[in-house]
């Protein structure tokens, strides 16, 4: 979501400033932060600390950081780096271009959750489209999650409108998107209004874009099992565009910790919605979220934790150690877990994630993909892209330019595949 948010600042100021390749050359630098755990928040203060002495030559140079890292601490972190101009939290970015024109620098921390529709402000126009891009059409939660700082960065649940959606969607198509990734951070618990007034779901919402010709590939993150609702599930089995992709966060195996995080389902219960996906669609490539060594986690939680992860065989996956984040309720837990035990824990979750990754991939040995161009690759002379499926290929450049590429897979790891071009 920053890397749409930060696409929709830059249009914001298209008028009067231009993006530059080096910080050097820039006269605003903007960090969009992210505050989801502590390693990510720390790391923002070293890399605005080495940025600001690029102050010393350039004196106009304006420092601005936005995220969630700025709706979390505000005005604080000018008193921490004071070499910081401005402090603007996520839903405020409709009024960048205005402060920018103003010159509006000093203590500006517009932290405010407005309740204007930020959206209507930024407006459904795009000056510019990726072949495959990011669309917010959900933001916010209410879930309340205990270990989760979201609900209180970017505030309570809002859908964007049907119509709005459409109009955004079709102004992307005509510039060039071919695969439209639709975000929210509780993105299936969409709920947005149609022209009659009618509430929709994300399930009606893909159908929707689905008619926009010039859309292939449809793809939706993040979502929550208690919003995975029956039209969802079934949207898999028929839908001509939906990638066969599902990224469903458990967080953990044990019931009793699922309680205690507030997600209020079972371990069982999302077996059960993952069996239910796979009868429509039999081939999905299902990913999730895994928090390890969460206040209470015992060797017994744990446990449970890997034998979900061997009963559902994941695609992909992502883990993550425990993180404790102020004002949150999980904070205030006492029975911390030991750093050398979480670490071990954590490792030996990636390593089975990791052989699970590489399983999943091995399957499509000498297969031949659609591949969809999203940039230059690592290696020299390589470029990169996705297949339905959401896996990275890389391969070697045959012709200059191209959206879409036929690939044959010549060699599987765990995190991309190599292909040749047909
Ligand atoms: N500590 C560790 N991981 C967290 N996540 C969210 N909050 C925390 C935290 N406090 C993870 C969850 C979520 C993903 C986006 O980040 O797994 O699904
Ligand atoms: Fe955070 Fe997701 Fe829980 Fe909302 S549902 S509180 S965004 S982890």
């Amino acid at each position: 979501m920053n890397s749409y948010d930060s696409d929709r600042i830059l249009e914001s100021v298209s008028k009067t400033h231009k993006k530059v390749n080096n910080p050097e050359d820039a006269d605003v630098i903007v960090f969009n932060t992210c505050h989801i755990r502590e390693k990510a928040a720390e790391k923002i203060y070293s890399e605005v600390g080495k940025i600001a002495e690029l102050k010393e030559q350039n004196q106009g140079l304006k420092l601005v950081v936005a995220g969630c890292v700025a709706q979390a601490e505000g005005k604080a972190m000018r008193m921490r780096q004071p070499k910081i101009d401005l402090v603007i939290g996520p839903q405020m970015y409709h009024d960048f271009s205005l402060m920018l024109k103003e010159n509006k620098y000093i203590e500006n921390t517009m932290l405010d959750f407005n309740n204007e529709d930020k959206f209507a402000k930024l407006g459904n126009k795009r000056t510019s489209a990726n072949l495959s891009s990011f669309l917010t059409i959900q933001e916010g939660c209410n879930k309340f999650c205990s270990f989760c700082v979201v609900p209180y960065t970017r505030g309570a649940e809002f859908s964007r409108s049907v119509s709005d959606l459409i109009e955004e969607t079709k102004e992307l198509a005509e510039k060039g998107c071919r695969e439209i990734i639709l975000l929210g951070q509780n993105v299936n618990a969409y709920h947005g209004l149609d022209e009659r007034g009618k509430e929709t779901s994300l399930a009606e919402l893909i159908l929707e874009i689905e008619k926009i010709e010039e859309i292939e590939r449809i793809s939706y993150t993040t979502s929550h099992p208690r919003d995975m609702s029956e039209d969802l599930i079934e949207l898999h089995g028929y839908s001509k565009k939906l990638n066969p992709y599902l990224h469903l966060p458990v967080q953990s195996g044990s019931d009793k910790i699922l309680k205690n995080m507030n997600r209020k389902y079972t371990a069982k219960e999302y077996v059960k919605i993952i069996e239910r996906i796979r009868k429509f669609c039999p081939n999905i490539a299902l990913s999730s979220d895994f928090i390890i060594g969460y206040p209470g986690e015992t060797e017994e939680d744990f446990k449970r934790t890997v034998d979900l992860i061997k009963e559902v065989n994941f695609a992909q996956a992502y883990s993550f150690k425990y993180s404790s984040r102020p004002g949150t309720k999980a904070a205030r837990f006492k029975d911390i877990i030991e750093v050398e035990v979480a670490n071990r824990r954590l490792y030996e979750v990636q390593d089975l994630l990791n052989s699970q990754q590489k399983n999943y991939n091995n399957k499509f040995l000498n297969t031949f993909q659609e591949v969809l161009f999203k940039g230059r690759a690592k290696l020299q002379g390589q470029v990169r892209g996705t297949t339905k499926w959401m896996q990275t290929i890389n391969f070697k450049e045959k012709k200059p330019f191209y959206n879409k590429a036929k690939v044959k897979i010549i060699k599987t790891m765990a995190n991309s595949l190599l292909g040749e071009m047909v």
